[in-house]
Order: structure tokens, then sequence, then C-alpha cells
């Protein structure tokens, strides 16, 4: 089966191509930072006019690297959610269009099915069932992925997700956007037990996570440490404060994956979304399941960010289960994965 994938839900227009839901053809991605970097985080409606103005040109070249014509489809996949109405909105109606003139059968995706099963794309994906750590600039979840289709949320972020963080603090430093990228660069000339930052692990018995209070520290530590900048005693770097800020993130997202894994017990967690892009996460996760004896898995880094290969790959097992959609299905700005069927 060859699947389209399309994602809108943000500030990446992508498309991808995919062969029953592990063979990447294709996948075209369209960053919009250039656009959004002089505001210093996404701007809603500048990505909405953005989507609109390259989804047919990334949509053309996810067929042509492909190889292949619109009627080589056999079904096409869309994100219509969690994500931005207005972006969503672009893909979505673009997906229905092509489904349409061409009578392709279409499927609605959630964006966050697509993070999980990221790890399909690659070579020597994971055994069911396992620990997934969704980890993204909107999202940050743990799911028991029992198989595909199912899925039990075990705690998520109650407030900013971790790459929110890296991108509020990125801000603050005048590191620019996005803050991912920019933070980890200068954390590598830092030390990372530098400063102790807060790490919110909150009650024992819960997975969930909170970055704003560890935001606000750093935000409150950056002031006082340029107000003193320039006194001869300070010896604490910028690269200092990104270091002991990633530690602190890299700390509380490693504790809790390998917390959901203890208490499931399963032989294998995966890590997807932007933020797993980290190296220094990506590290200490290995680090802590080796010791453990257990099997940790990453998608490469450009099936981490947004893309449209991990929505063809969802949209696929969708398919197989018959859950496609009419031209009535619509975006949906939250949308729990549990939610209820999209078809309904
Ligand atoms: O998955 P993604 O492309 O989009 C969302 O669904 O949100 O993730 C983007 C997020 C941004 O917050 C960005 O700062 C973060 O992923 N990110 C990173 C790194 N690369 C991207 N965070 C930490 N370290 C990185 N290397
Ligand atoms: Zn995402």
């Amino acid at each position: 089966m060859i699947i389209l994938g399309i994602d809108t839900s943000c500030d990446d227009t992508s498309a991808g191509v995919v062969v029953d839901g592990r063979a990447v053809l294709s996948n075209v991605v369209h960053s919009q930072v250039e656009v959004h970097h002089p505001h210093g985080g996404v701007v809603p409606e500048l990505a909405s006019r953005e989507h609109t103005r390259n989804i047919m040109p990334v949509v053309k070249e996810s067929l042509s690297r492909a190889g292949i014509q619109l009627n080589d489809l056999d079904g096409i996949a869309v994100t219509v959610g969690p994500g931005l109405v207005g972006a969503l909105l672009v893909g979505l109606y673009y997906a229905k269009g092509l489904a349409y003139v061409s009578n392709i059968p279409l499927t609605p995706v959630n964006h966050l099915e697509g993070h999980i099963l990221s790890i399909f794309l690659e070579e020597d994906p994971p055994p069911f069932p396992f620990v997934a750590l969704t980890v993204s600039g909107g999202h940050t979840s743990i799911y028991h992925v029992e198989g595909f289709g199912r899925y039990v949320l075990m705690g998520q972020t109650l407030d900013d997700a971790a790459g929110e963080a890296f991108d509020k603090v990125a801000k603050i430093s005048g590191l620019g956007y996005p803050g991912g990228v920019a933070i980890e660069r200068m954390a590598g000339n830092g030390a990372c037990d530098k400063i102790l930052f807060p790490r919110a692990y909150m009650e024992k018995d819960s997975l969930d996570f909170s970055f704003s209070g560890l935001k606000t520290a750093v935000a409150q530590y950056m002031k006082k440490w340029r107000e003193e900048r320039g006194k001869d005693n300070q010896e604490t770097t910028l690269a200092d404060i990104a270091a002991s800020f990633q530690e602190s993130v890299v700390d509380v997202l490693v504790h809790k994956a390998m917390t959901a894994r203890s208490w499931t017990g399963v032989r294998s967690v995966v890590m997807a979304g932007g933020v797993a892009c980290n190296r220094r996460l990506r590290e200490r996760l290995s680090l802590a399941a080796a010791e453990e004896g257990v099997r940790v898995y990453f998608p490469r880094p450009e099936y981490c960010t947004d893309n449209g290969a991990m929505i063809a790959a969802a949209g696929y097992h969708r398919f197989l289960r018959g859950e496609t959609a009419d031209m009535s299905v619509d975006v949906r700005s939250k949308f729990p994965i549990d939610s209820p069927p999209l078809e309904d």
C-alpha cells in the first residue's frame, strides 16, 4: 500500500510517501524557521499563510522524489490535530481536494500517533509492547504502546512542553528561535553541574511533567546573572546556564521514561518528537536503559521533527483497520490520542 502523508500542524509543511508503513520513498519538509525567527516563536497567522504557499510544491516534490504519480497512491493520510487550527486546515483541505478529485481514500491522523509510529520508519523497530516518550514543542507525554492503534497515556505535561521550555529559555538567553538546537550547541561548551536548577519530579506515583517552574528559575537566574555580569568574581558563563538547564530537563525525562518502563515491565523504550534529537538526552537515556538491560530506540532526527512520512506510516495502519473518513472530517486543536474515533 503506497500512502501519501501530509502534516501542517505547526510550522513545517511536510509530505512523505511510504510503502506499507515502513519503507520511505520520500520525505519532504519545508521549514518556516526564517519566517518565524524574527518573532522569537511561531506566529499562527504566518504559519497558515506559509502553508498555503508551500503545500502544493511540497506535495508535488514528495511524489516526484518517490518516482510516482498521484494515481499510484492507495491512500492519503493527513494530520487533523492536535495543532494550530489555521495551519491544520490548510493540510486537511488540500488533502481533501486531492482525495476527492483523484478518488483516493482519505484517512485523518492524530499527530501524536505519527510521532509514536515514526520509529517504524527505521530498519529495526521495537517489538510490542513498549513505552514511548514523545517530546516536542507542543507535547510531552508517555504512552504504554500495546500495538498499532493501542496507546495508553501514562503521563503528560501539566504546563509547558519540554521543547517549549527549550524555546523559551533560548529566547530569554538571546539565542533565538527555534531554541532546542541553539541551547544544545551552547550547552556543549558549558558545565552541566554548575547550577542546580529545579527538577519537577512531583509525587512518586506520577508520570506527569511540569516545566514552567524550571523556566521561571532560569529566567530569574539569568536576570541576576546579567546584573552581575562584568564583575570580577563572575565565573558562570551562558554555556554553563544552558548546560545546567538542559541537564535538568534531561534528568526529568530520563527518570520518568525509565519509571514508566519499570512499572510496565516492557523491554523497549522509544523516544520521538523534536526534542528527541537532543544528543545529551539520547546519551543519558541510552545509559539508563543499558543499566537496566533494556533497549532504547530513537528515530533519526529527520523523523523526530515533524514530517509527512510518520503521518503516512500512521495512516497505513488506519487504512488496514478500515478507518477512513469522508469529506466532512474536521480539524481538532486539542486531540487526545484516546479520543472517540475520527470517522464518527
Ligand atoms: O516535533 P517538533 O518538530 O514539532 C512539534 O510537534 O512541536 O518539535 C519541535 C521542538 C522545538 O521546541 C525545538 O526547540 C525542539 O523540538 N528541538 C530540540 C532539539 N531539536 C529540536 N530540543 C532540544 N534539543 C534539540 N537538539
Ligand atoms: Zn510534532
